[in-house]
């Protein structure tokens, strides 16, 4: 194990030839990384990234760029009105204050029992490629349209949204604008999914601003030593181990710090003796079988959005596997992973630390091994890893766009 000592006295190397090829001068730079880290630090940018897929911000979804469909959603989002009970929105269990988590370990259901899953941020959701933490949905319309019917979570039916938008005024004017039709004239089903799809217009719009991280990152690309030197030694270092031995990176890629897909790290998936989370084996099933998945009726999925759900098929590895997270905004986003089993970011380092190989399956990844840091590297991942976060003012941070 390389001591941080070591590292520190190694570092103090600057850009000196930067990987655009200019000339820094950094005699007295607080830098830490050589110059094959910083290539490597590059590619977690820049932010936000640009859509590749098409021209939709959610797939499938043809009115998901449309500003008054935004409107639309936002207004359903927070409508308690949707759900039979009165008493439960998509913001009860996603907060715009926690970056539209909630907070809790496993969210609560209608019955006052956990759902077994921790409710993740829906901010800079147009880029994942799944959702949910089996990825049983492959577009944020049909993850939109489950809690709605769900019964254990708002409890609603596709008549009972139905009546709710064709009886509330407010709502029914601005469903006539975007879908050009009558909610009364059309079935229950459409109306429900329309209503998905603008809720998936709005969380589509939920992007994340700038952290700390992404002002290191352009200055590093710049060449500007002296911007980059604004980001502490100790972030630097987490870093430096995020990439480097620690191996995060090779998960938790790219700009949204994720790969899109799903991977073990040795969380367990039991529930309870004799029950487990299947993770995404389940997943992979119930999306094919959905009747609101990319390749349905109710999808404006070009042949690319619809590739990927008529590609995917379970394997014997999918078995316990859940989705790697986004970490941006990680830090409002406690407690963590998909059972919300770990409360800090603390214990999640300390997790990947003492990682028990044993609880990894055979044929997983072969990528973790415990890290074993010492104290003071586990101090410096997790200033890393809250460089990763917007400065907390929701109104401030957040940016909604249409594209
Ligand atoms: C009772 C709590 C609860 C309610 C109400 C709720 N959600 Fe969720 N949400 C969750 C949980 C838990 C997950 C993770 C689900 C899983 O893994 O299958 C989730 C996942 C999601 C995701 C996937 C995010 C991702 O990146 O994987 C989206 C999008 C989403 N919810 C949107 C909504 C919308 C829109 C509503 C309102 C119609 C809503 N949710 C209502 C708890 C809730
Ligand atoms: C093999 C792929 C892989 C590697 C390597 C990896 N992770 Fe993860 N990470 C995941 C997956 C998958 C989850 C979710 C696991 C679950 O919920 O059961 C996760 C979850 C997390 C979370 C919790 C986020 C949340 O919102 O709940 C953090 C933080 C995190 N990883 C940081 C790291 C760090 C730091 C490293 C390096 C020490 C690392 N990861 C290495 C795949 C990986």
């Amino acid at each position: 194990m390389i001591s941080s000592l070591t590292i520190i006295r190694a570092v103090k190397i600057c850009l000196g030839v930067s990987l655009l090829g200019q000339a820094v001068a950094a005699p007295n730079s607080t830098l830490v990384l050589s110059a094959p880290e910083v290539k490597k630090v590059l590619r977690h940018g820049p932010w936000p990234p640009v859509l590749t897929s098409d021209k939709f911000t959610d797939a499938g979804n043809e009115i998901s760029t449309s500003s008054v469909a935004i409107a639309l959603g936002r207004q359903l989002f927070f409508d308690k009105k949707l759900s039979p009970t009165q008493n439960v929105s998509c913001a009860t269990c996603h907060l715009p204050g926690k970056a539209f988590s909630d907070g809790v370990a496993q969210s609560k259901g209608l019955d006052g029992l956990p759902l077994f899953r921790n409710s993740p941020s829906l901010l800079n959701a147009r880029y994942e490629r799944w959702y949910g933490w089996d990825g049983a949905a492959d577009s944020i319309w049909a993850q939109s349209l489950r809690p709605l019917l769900d019964p254990r979570e708002m409890g609603s039916s596709v008549d009972f949204i139905k009546n709710r938008v064709v009886a509330t005024v407010s709502i029914s004017r601005k469903y006539i604008d975007v879908f050009a039709a009558q909610p009364s004239s059309q079935t229950a089903e459409l109306v429900s999914v329309n209503v998905a799809k603008a809720m998936g217009a709005f969380v589509a719009s939920l992007v994340s601003g700038n952290t700390p991280f992404d002002d290191f990152r352009n200055a590093l690309e710049r060449g500007d030593t002296a911007a980059a030197s604004m980001y502490s030694v100790s972030a630097q270092r987490g870093l430096q181990i995020f990439i480097g031995k620690g191996e995060c990176s090779t998960c938790h890629v790219g700009p949204m710090f994720s790969n899109g897909e799903f991977g073990d790290t040795g969380v367990g998936f039991f529930i309870k003796p004799g029950l487990v989370d299947p993770g995404r084996h389940q997943g992979i099933q119930e999306l094919r079988a959905s009747r609101f998945n990319l390749l349905s009726n109710y999808s404006s999925a070009g042949p690319l959005d619809r590739q990927k759900t008529s590609l995917v098929t379970p394997q014997h590895r999918n078995f316990g596997e859940f989705k790697v997270p986004s970490l941006r905004n990680v830090a409002q986003t406690a407690p963590y992973m998909h059972n919300g089993s770990l409360a800090t970011l603390e214990a999640v380092v300390a997790h990947y630390s003492n990682l028990n190989l044993d609880r990894l399956h055979a044929d997983g990844d072969q990528i973790l091994k415990p890290l074993n840091l010492a104290p003071n590297e586990m101090a410096d991942m997790v200033m890393f890893l809250q460089t990763l976060s917007t400065p907390v003012k929701p109104k401030k941070g957040l940016q909604t766009s249409a594209r």
